[in-house]
């Protein structure tokens, strides 16, 4: 499935600091979302990388010399920071970030930055005094304040063996943030997405619960490509295993009555209300405060009360909802009526008795139902394919809403 960087240009500036052998990976990761990669190297990196290396994963000339009459490109640095949809320079050096600051462009870099309209993004890394300096810091706040987005540095072990501030972002974050800035202008951008995910966990006792096997990815990739098309999304999850993608606000819920909560509160003022998480439908009458003993007893029974059905309840101004309906037969029919009792704009439901389907899985194959009768049959993909063809409808019902 494209995602949104397939054939966007972006203009990867490389500087020269021992953070610049992660851009190599950093480069082949844009290059398998699809993205056009025109690497531009300070003389400072190529001391660090080849330029060989990038050439080879991107398959685009490398710029290294602004002058160098070897180079096609090197001149043309004014023709590569038009056509870029994103400028990113990952790693930046503090250099690199003070001569950013004063606009000077005295190689191929910094004048490509001069030079484009594009959005800049930069990741600094470097040595904890360094980029912990308050020249380095007032640049870093002058570069943010024209707009510039600054992505990290992060704590962690740096190169000259301390722990500081300056470790270079993980290229899947640094990735995730330039997946936000290109879609901005998406199809979703000025929306409000809630997204709920994950299962819901129902104390038994302080150690136990009842729950179910939810992974949360599929709520996961819904808020990555509503992140992706321009969307604020809030991501209302219960304890998963992954991590929740740049840019995303994440509301950590355990229970489905704190669900409940956050998604009653954060749809007030939604566009959009995706439920994939599930939602227990029963909890505990009376959770117990003290761990429940393994006594001489054959039997232990379980009182279970019903948890109120957070989507029919949802409502705001303009909220528009998707409910999601995990079914393990009688998928139509029963995905039908939740449109009705749930009062919602679509449903997506599963059958999780499927191969590749449901609980856990890195695909899924869904039939989402309207209440015009019309099914549409979406075949086994991987989840955030399944997202983006879920958020195509939200995209069209959004345009189409009365206000
Ligand atoms: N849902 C909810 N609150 C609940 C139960 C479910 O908001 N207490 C939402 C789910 O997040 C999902 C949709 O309702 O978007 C359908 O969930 P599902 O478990 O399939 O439906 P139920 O209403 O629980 O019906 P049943 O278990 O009888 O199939």
């Amino acid at each position: 499935m494209p995602t949104v960087l397939d054939g966007k240009h972006v203009v990867l500036g490389v500087c020269g600091s021992i953070a610049a052998y992660k851009s190599v990976d950093l480069a082949s990761k844009l290059v398998q979302l699809g993205a056009l990669v025109d690497v531009v190297m300070t003389d400072g990196a190529t001391r660090f990388v080849g330029p060989i290396s990038y050439q080879g994963i991107t398959h685009r000339p490398v710029v290294t010399d602004l002058f160098s009459p070897s180079s096609e490109l090197s001149m043309d640095h004014v023709a590569l920071a038009q056509k870029a949809d994103i400028v990113l320079i990952a790693p930046a050096t503090a250099n690199v970030v003070a001569k950013l600051a004063c606009g000077l462009a005295d190689d191929a870099l910094t004048a490509t930055v001069l030079a484009t309209n594009a959005p800049i993004a930069i990741a600094p890394a470097g040595d904890a005094n360094m980029f912990g300096n308050p020249v380095t810091k007032a640049n870093l706040d002058t570069l943010r304040k024209r707009g510039v987005h600054v992505i990290g540095p992060v704590t962690g072990r740096l190169a000259s063996g301390m722990v500081g501030e300056g470790r270079l972002e993980a290229p899947e974050r640094i990735i995730g943030h330039v997946r936000m800035l290109i879609g901005k202008s998406g199809d979703l951008a000025g929306a409000k997405v809630v997204v709920s995910a994950g299962g819901t966990q129902e104390p038994i006792d302080p150690v136990r619960y009842v729950g179910n096997r939810s992974s949360g990815k599929m709520g996961f990739a819904i808020a990555e490509a509503a992140r992706d098309r321009g969307a604020a999304v809030t991501l209302i999850t219960s304890p998963v295993s992954i991590a929740e993608p740049v840019g995303v606000k994440r509301v950590d819920v355990r229970t489905a009555l704190e669900m409940r909560d956050a998604v009653l509160a954060a749809s007030k003022d939604a566009d959009l209300l995706v439920m994939s998480a599930a939602v227990a439908d029963f909890r505990p009458e009376a959770p117990v405060q003290e761990k429940i003993k393994r006594r001489a007893e054959e039997r232990l029974e379980l009182k279970l009360v019903r948890n109120p059905d957070i989507i029919a309840e949802a409502s705001g101004r303009r909220l528009v909802k998707i409910a999601f309906a995990v079914e393990t037969s009688n998928l139509l029919e029963n995905a039908r009526a939740k449109l009705d009792s749930k009062n919602v704009s679509l449903v997506v439901a599963n059958d999780v008795t499927k191969p590749g389907v449901g609980f856990g899985t890195d695909t899924n194959q869904v039939t989402i139902v309207a209440p015009d009768g019309s099914v549409e049959e979406v075949p086994l993909m991987d989840k955030f394919g399944v997202a983006q063809r879920v958020l195509d409808r939200a995209a069209t019902l959004l345009k189409t809403r009365k206000s």
